[in-house]
């Protein structure tokens, strides 16, 4: 990664756009108008993210579960997929994000297929913000692929079943080369990860919003930032242990002697 990480600001921030569609009911709109009222956000963080040296943004976009919504709404969002990957890419490009997508892209149309792997190609030699698009992803469905590939070095010879740790299933999964996710940002109300990052959200720092992903701000962004800053990341290990070094402890609150 290119920027050394600044304290208090995450170098990875995980994102689950949620709550287009509860945008657009409440406007009595079809979902499809949140979906697009979506991806105005989806501008807004990135531009957010490069201001504020996030070194890298993950956007889950689109769920293996999503596929087996209604077939006009599929529709939609491919529609959008495509105008996105037309219009914006340019822009991202002048702007020095480098892009990549996750997840099965293979089910696919063709034509999105052929404009993400030109915005890949693009983009590659960009490193203001390595932006990922998780599209057709799903977090079990990458454990299984890094099994799978794991299955075809060993049956292959070129892995031993002894040499199989974290690391070697690891380096198979889906971005591999970030550091995994310093913070997590779920809007839209539910507080669940929806088979996201499994894996790579292990020790992620988790922030929930009420705020549909439409209405996204700046300062909604910011208040996660704040929270994320104040939170001690422990990584299983004491206090003491991940403090800095001649870091003084906040001062204990005072008992009200009144009350006792
Ligand atoms: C997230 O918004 C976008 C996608 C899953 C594609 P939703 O479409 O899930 O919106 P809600 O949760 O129904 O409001
Ligand atoms: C998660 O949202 C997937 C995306 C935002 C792309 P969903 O709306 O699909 O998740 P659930 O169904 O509420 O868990
Ligand atoms: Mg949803």
């Amino acid at each position: 990664m290119s920027a050394p990480p600044q304290p208090g600001v995450p170098r990875h921030l995980a994102v689950i756009m949620d709550g287009n569609g509860r945008w657009a009911e409440r406007r009595h709109r079809p979902r499809a108008l949140g979906h697009r009222a979506g991806a105005r956000a989806v501008n807004l963080c990135i531009d957010w993210c490069l201001r504020r040296g996030i070194a890298a943004l993950t956007l889950f976009a689109f769920s293996s579960e999503n596929w087996g919504r209604p077939e006009d709404e599929v529709g939609a969002l491919m529609k959008l997929f495509l105008n996105a990957l037309e219009r914006e890419v340019d822009e991202l490009h002048r702007r020095g994000v480098r892009l990549r997508f996750i997840g099965e892209r293979e089910r696919f149309p063709p034509e999105i297929l052929a404009r993400m792997a030109e915005a890949e190609t693009r983009t590659a030699g960009n490193a203001a913000l390595h932006l990922t698009i998780a599209a057709s992803y799903g977090g079990r469905q990458d454990i299984a692929r890094a099994a799978r590939a794991v299955a075809e070095d060993v049956a292959a010879g070129r892995l031993s079943p002894a040499d199989i740790d974290e690391a070697a299933i690891g380096r198979r999964m889906a971005l591999a080369e970030l550091p995994p996710p310093d913070l997590f940002i779920r809007t839209g109300g539910d507080h669940r990860i929806s088979n996201f990052l499994l894996w790579q959200l292990a020790y992620t720092e988790l922030w929930f919003t009420e705020l549909l992903w439409p209405d996204l701000d700046e300062p909604t962004l910011e208040r996660a930032l704040a929270d994320f800053a104040g939170r001690e990341r422990r990584f299983g290990l004491t206090s003491a242990q991940v403090a800095p070094a001649g870091a003084v402890p906040p001062p204990l609150p005072t008992l009200d002697r009144t009350d006792a």
